[in-house]
Parts: structure tokens; C-alpha cells; sequence
């Protein structure tokens, strides 16, 4: 009995270590990578009680510093699935997230915080608070990360310029047209000056003019500020003329990835 407990306590320790060793193996392992490696990622959801429906299959994509990544695919390719777990907003059932040398399925919650912080995101629907106006929208992420106030308001005069917003901070969403709306957005995704911004179809809901502002925004933010973005958009002439790096997604897998000189069709 005694050494039933012993031998059980040895195979525990044995499996403890194993488990710290490959978390310290897979930090130490990666000293040479882009700035996000993602390695045979795959997410699988229980869709009834016997079956499950394979949403991301064997995903392999690497990103480097400055990147502007566009993924394209039909409806229900998996390219907002995949765009959520780059902040694992959506978990992964396997595989690995490596960015700036770790992996981030190790991350405890406070290493997830600060990751988020690092990782602005933009949505179709905005996401803006309608009690709030432009500059508190733009400062809710600084005040919860608790700034002091004149830092705040700095951040938000020059996000302001940026934007090209300054003469409607104080107004509320519902006094802004779309394209304000994710102006906004955008500046509220950038106030804790991140180094990688998601963009989920930041312009569906926007007319041609306003489309062609936005995506210009965006591509001054990565030209200017050197932010890496990661676009998700149904709109290929704008993927072609903005990003040096298409993903194709069908089915939950990519398709094919290819590079090509930003503006190379941009008529
Ligand atoms: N929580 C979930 N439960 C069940 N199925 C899901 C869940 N999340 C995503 N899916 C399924 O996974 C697939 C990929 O969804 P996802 O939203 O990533 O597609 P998408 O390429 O972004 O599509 P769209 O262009 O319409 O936004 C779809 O078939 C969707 O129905
Ligand atoms: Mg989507």
C-alpha cells in the first residue's frame, strides 16, 4: 500500500515537471520567429451531444513586425474564429500561438491582460458606449488601466488628430455617421498603443466613401505608426490594394497564402 502511494506521488512529480518543462521548452524554443507564429492551430466545438464540427483546421501562418494581413474567404470559412483566437478571445482546442517569442496558450491571466493590451480590435458593429462621448469612448481603455488624467487626455488629442476627429469629441454615437462611428473605433483600438490591430470586417457596414477613408486610415497607421494589422474583409480590391499578405480561408483551413507589393493594384 505504502508503495502503491509512493510510486504514485513519483508518477505526479514526474508529470508536474514534464508539464513545466515543455511550457519552459516551448519559451526557450523560439528564439528566432516573426513576430506571430501560429503553428497547427485547430478549434473544434461539441455541435450536439455525439458530434463535433472541425471550425479551424491545422492553421499554419507566419507574421512579421508591419505586416498587413488580409484574409478572405466565404461565409463561415472560419476567418472570424481565427482572427478571435489571435487574442484568444475564442480558445484554440490545439496547437500553438506564438507571439514575440511566446506562446500565449501558456499565458496565465494577468500575461493575458497585458497581451490584450498589446492587441488593439475593430469590429463591423463598432462596439462604441452610447452614454459615452468621442474622447470618453476613446479614453475607457487608458482609464481602465488606470493613466493619470493628463496622460489620458494627451493620448486622446493626438488620437483625435490622428482620426481626424477633433471637432466631435464631444459628441455621442448616435450623433456620428458610420464611418465616425469606426473612426472612433479605430482610435479607441489604438489608445493603448498597441503593436498589432484585428480589423473584422471593419467596413461592412460602411458606404464606398467611407470604406475608402477607413482603409486608408489603416493603412497610414500601419505605414506611419508601424503597426502590424491583421484584416478580415470581404472586399478583395481592397485586400489587393491595401496588404502585402493574403490568406485565402476555405472550410476552417487556408487555402493558400500569397505575397505581393502593397499597391500593386491600385490602379
Ligand atoms: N460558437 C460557435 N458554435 C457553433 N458554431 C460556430 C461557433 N462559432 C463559429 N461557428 C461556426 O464556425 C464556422 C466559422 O465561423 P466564422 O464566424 O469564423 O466564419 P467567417 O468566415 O467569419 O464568416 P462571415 O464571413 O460570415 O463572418 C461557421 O460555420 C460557424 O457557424
Ligand atoms: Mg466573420
Amino acid at each position: 500500500m505504502v508503495k502503491e502511494i509512493i510510486m504514485s506521488q513519483i508518477i505526479n512529480k514526474k508529470k508536474q515537471l514534464t508539464r513545466t518543462s515543455k511550457r519552459l521548452n516551448i519559451r526557450i524554443a523560439y528564439k528566432e520567429v516573426s513576430m506571430i507564429e501560429i503553428i497547427n492551430l485547430n478549434k473544434t466545438i461539441k455541435t450536439t451531444k455525439h458530434t463535433h464540427t472541425k471550425i479551424l483546421e491545422d492553421i499554419n501562418l507566419k507574421i512579421e513586425q508591419g505586416d498587413f494581413v488580409g484574409v478572405i474567404g466565404e461565409s463561415g470559412a472560419g476567418k472570424s474564429s481565427f482572427l478571435r483566437s489571435i487574442n484568444l478571445l475564442d480558445r484554440p482546442s490545439s496547437g500553438e500561438i506564438i507571439i514575440d517569442k511566446q506562446n500565449i496558450l501558456f499565458f496565465n491571466e494577468k500575461e493575458l491582460v497585458s497581451l490584450r493590451r498589446n492587441i488593439g480590435m475593430i469590429f463591423q458593429s463598432f462596439c462604441l458606449l452610447s452614454t459615452k462621448n468621442v474622447e470618453q469612448n476613446i479614453a475607457l481603455p487608458m482609464k481602465l488601466q488606470k493613466l493619470n488624467a493628463t496622460t489620458i487626455q494627451n493620448k486622446v488629442n493626438e488620437l483625435l488628430d490622428l482620426v481626424n476627429l477633433s471637432d466631435k469629441r464631444k459628441e455621442y454615437p448616435a450623433q456620428l455617421s458610420g464611418g465616425q462611428k469606426q473612426r472612433v473605433a479605430i482610435a479607441r483600438a489604438l489608445s493603448c498603443s498597441p503593436k498589432l490591430l484585428l480589423c473584422d470586417e471593419p467596413t461592412s457596414a460602411l458606404d464606398p466613401k467611407n470604406t475608402n477613408t477607413i482603409l486608408e486610415l489603416l493603412d497610414s497607421i500601419n505605414k506611419k505608426l508601424g503597426i502590424t494589422i491583421i484584416l478580415v474583409s470581404h472586399d478583395i480590391s481592397s485586400i489587393n490594394r491595401f496588404c502585402n499578405k493574403i490568406v485565402t480561408m476555405e472550410f476552417g483551413k487556408i487555402k493558400h497564402i500569397d505575397l505581393c507589393a502593397k499597391g500593386i493594384n491600385n490602379g
